[in-house]
C-alpha cells in the first residue's frame, strides 16, 4: 500500500511515520511537507535511507504539486498544518489558507486520483472551551465552538473533509485528539517548551493564573489510535481522542516538570494571559475505546516522566532549533529572551 502523510516532518507526523513503518513495514510511506518553521527532517534522519520511505517538499496548497504527489496513493493521513494557537493570535491568514484552503486542495485531489481512504487529523479545540466547574466532557456529538482563529481554521477543515464524504463519497475518516505531548515537539508548546527552558536554567512562564486545564496525550498512544481507526475506524465516522483520567491544571504540570528536573517554584513565572483563552478541555473517549478497544499505554506521570527523558537526552536536537527564527518568535510572544 502507498501511503501519502502530509506534515510529516512536524512533531506529531515525524512520530507518526516512525510508528507507520515499524507497524507497516511493507508499506511504501511518502512524506509530503513544506519545512515551515515547525517542520525538521533532523526528526526523520533515522529512516531517511529506508527504502520504504521517501520524502518531498511541497505545500498543500499547491495543485500542481499535490496532484503529483497524490499519484497512486493508497491512503492519505493529513497532519500538515498550522498549529499554534499564539501563532494564529498573531496573525490568523496563514492558519485560513493552509489548514482550510491546502486541506480542500488534498480532499479534491484525493477524490481525483480515487484514493481509498483519507484520514484527517482534527483537535479537540474545534469545541470550544469547558469551565472549570463542569463535568461535562467533549465527545463526537459536541457542537463545534472554535474560539480561536487556529481551531476555528481547523473546524473549518473538519467541515470540509466531512462535505467531500456526504457531497462526493470520499471515503473519509476524522480523529479530534486533545493536546499532544511527546518526543520532537516543537519547543514553543507548554510541555517542551517548559522542559528546555528549565533545562537552559529559565524559567516556565505560566499564562494568567495557570488554572487551564488540557487533556494530554502521549503521542505514541495518539499515533495507535490513528492506526486503529484507519484500520478497523468506520467510513465517514469522527472519533474523539484523549489521554487523562483525572484533571491536571497548566500550573500542577508546570511543577511535575521542575519536581522532575530537581528545581524548585523560583522557576515559575506568571505571565500576561492569552487573549481568548480556552479554560478547559476534556475528552470522553468511550467510543474509540469500546468500539476499536484502545486506551493509553501508560499513566500521565509514567508518560511523563519519559518525556522529561527524552528531553534531557536530546539537547542537540532543541537547542539547534532555539537558536534559529524562534529566538524572534519567543522574544515577541514573551517580550524578553
Ligand atoms: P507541527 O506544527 O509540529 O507540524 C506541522 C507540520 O506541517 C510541519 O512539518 C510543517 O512543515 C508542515 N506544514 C505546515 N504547513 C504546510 C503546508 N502548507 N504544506 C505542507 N506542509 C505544511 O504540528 P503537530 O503538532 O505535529 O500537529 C499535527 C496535526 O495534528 C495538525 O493538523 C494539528 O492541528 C493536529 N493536532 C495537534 C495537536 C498537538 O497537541 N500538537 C493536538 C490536536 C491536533
Ligand atoms: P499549548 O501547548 O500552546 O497548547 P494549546 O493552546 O493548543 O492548548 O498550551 C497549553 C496550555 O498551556 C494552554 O492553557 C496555554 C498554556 N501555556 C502557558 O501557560 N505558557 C506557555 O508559555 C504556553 C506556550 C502555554
Amino acid at each position: 500500500m502507498k501511503v501519502l502523510i502530509t506534515g510529516g516532518a512536524g512533531f506529531i507526523g515525524s512520530n507518526f511515520i516512525h510508528y507507520w513503518l515499524e507497524n507497516h513495514p511493507e508499506d511504501d510511506v511518502v512524506n509530503f511537507d513544506k519545512l515551515t518553521y515547525a517542520g525538521n527532517l533532523e526528526n526523520l534522519k533515522d529512516i531517511a535511507t529506508n527504502p520504504h520511505y521517501s520524502f518531498v517538499q511541497g505545500d498543500i496548497c499547491d495543485t500542481e504539486a499535490v496532484e503529483k504527489v497524490m499519484n497512486g496513493v493508497d491512503l492519505v493521513v493529513h497532519f500538515a498544518a498550522e498549529s499554534h494557537v499564539d501563532r494564529s493570535i498573531h496573525d490568523p491568514s496563514v492558519f485560513v489558507k493552509t489548514n482550510v484552503e491546502g486541506t480542500n486542495v488534498l480532499l479534491n485531489s484525493a477524490l481525483k486520483n480515487n484514493v481509498k481512504h483519507f484520514h484527517h487529523i482534527s483537535t479537540d479545540e474545534v469545541f470550544g472551551a469547558l469551565s472549570l466547574e463542569t463535568e461535562e466532557k467533549f465527545n463526537e456529538k459536541t457542537p463545534y465552538n472554535p474560539r480561536s482563529p487556529y481551531s476555528a481554521s481547523k473546524a473549518g477543515s473538519d467541515h470540509l473533509v466531512r462535505a467531500y464524504h456526504t457531497t462526493y463519497g470520499l471515503p473519509i475518516t476524522i480523529t479530534n485528539c486533545s493536546n499532544n505531548y511527546g518526543p520532537y515537539q516543537f519547543p514553543e508548546k507548554l510541555i517542551p517548551l517548559a522542559i528546555t527552558n528549565v533545562i537552559e536554567g529559565k524559567k516556565i512562564p505560566i499564562y494568567g493564573d495557570g488554572l487551564y486545564v488540557r487533556d494530554w496525550l502521549h503521542v505514541e498512544d495518539h499515533c495507535r489510535a490513528i492506526d486503529l481507526v484507519i484500520g478497523k475506524g468506520k467510513v465517514g465516522e469522527t472519533y474523539v481522542v484523549g489521554g487523562m483520567t483525572e484533571l491536571v491544571p497548566n500550573i500542577e504540570i508546570a511543577k511535575k516538570i521542575l519536581s522532575l528536573l530537581g528545581k524548585d517554584e523560583t522557576f515559575l513565572e506568571y505571565v500576561k494571559d492569552r487573549p481568548g483563552h480556552d479554560r478547559k478541555y476534556d475528552v470522553d473517549w468511550t467510543k474509540i475505546k469500546t468500539e476499536l478497544g484502545w486506551k493509553p499505554l501508560h499513566n500521565f506521570d509514567e508518560w511523563m516522566e519519559k518525556t522529561v527523558e527524552w528531553y534531557k537526552n536530546n539537547e542537540d536536537w532543541w537547542k539547534h532549533i532555539k537558536s534559529g527564527e524562534y529566538q524572534t518568535y519567543y522574544e515577541k510572544q514573551y517580550g524578553q529572551g
